[in-house]
């Protein structure tokens, strides 16, 4: 088990242990594929989930900068090692990102800069937070590592299920919450809610599904296992409901 590097919008720190343990038993699939993995909080709560493990997620910056860290782990360290916390550094990173011309590593870097320095990694605002950024890095080569084995795809839910699909497969599925659509750069709409029901409907491997309280989402899902947890929320400090969703 390790941390994350990144914070993430959404991101399961707090949640990852339970949702590991509503897994099935390990025998039972052989494949695991995470199809909203944004920090990758769930996958990286074990050494190893199966046999073959899938990394994706619809936002490019996120998965260049994952896929930096798997096979370019030293040059991205490089690439911020003169990184601190500041706010000039924060807002040129935004602006660079929006330039051509940089190389992968690059971009990765300045990605990393941008969640990393945001406040609650909203990707816009500065973070004004005291902890050094160069305490940050300190994941980044065990993640590299961990990661060695993992698959990173950069694909739309849908076909990402269509592709990994088999009997002995299990999806975690940690999409955007109904309601907060809006928070991530991958455009996800009230339609998609409706269409990844369907999809789910007539996969034949299992799935776990992550997502909040809320009556839509318990009448969406009404014919499959519905445990809703509590969790503390950072921001409030009160407490929140969510709810995972089973198939098996
Ligand atoms: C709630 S976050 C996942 C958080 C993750 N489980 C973690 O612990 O960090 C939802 C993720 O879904 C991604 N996403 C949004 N729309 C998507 C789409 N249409 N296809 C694939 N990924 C999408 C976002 O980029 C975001 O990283």
């Amino acid at each position: 088990m390790t941390n994350s590097p990144i914070p993430r919008v959404g991101g399961k720190k707090l949640l990852r242990k339970a949702i590991c343990d509503r897994f099935p038993e390990a025998q039972k699939y052989d494949r695991y594929i995470e199809v909203f993995g944004g920090a990758a909080w769930v996958l990286l709560c074990k050494d190893k989930h199966a046999k073959m493990e899938v990394y994706n997620d619809g936002d490019g910056e996120l998965v260049n900068l994952m896929r930096c860290l798997k096979y370019h782990c030293e040059e991205l360290k490089k690439e911020i090692s003169g990184i601190y916390n500041s706010r000039e550094m924060f807002f040129d990173a935004l602006e660079q990102l929006q330039c051509r011309g940089f190389t992968d590593i690059q971009r990765a870097a300045r990605y990393f800069i941008k969640m990393r320095l945001s406040f609650g990694a909203n990707g816009n605002e500065y973070g004004c937070s005291k902890k050094p950024f160069q305490k940050s890095t300190e994941y980044l080569s065990i993640v590299s590592q961990r990661f060695t084995s993992v698959i990173i795809e950069h694909k739309n839910y849908d076909d990402l299920i269509k592709v990994y699909d088999r009997s002995t497969a299990l999806f975690y599925l940690d999409p955007p919450y109904y309601g907060t659509e809006k928070m991530y750069d991958v455009s996800f709409s009230y339609d998609d809610h409706i269409k990844l029901k369907q999809l789910l409907n007539s996969i034949k491997g299992m799935f776990i599904l992550s997502y909040n309280d809320d009556p839509f989402i318990r009448d969406l899902y009404r014919d499959f296992k519905i445990e809703p947890i509590d969790r503390n929320n950072n921001m409030s400090s009160g407490r929140y409901k969510e709810l995972l969703i089973k198939n098996y």
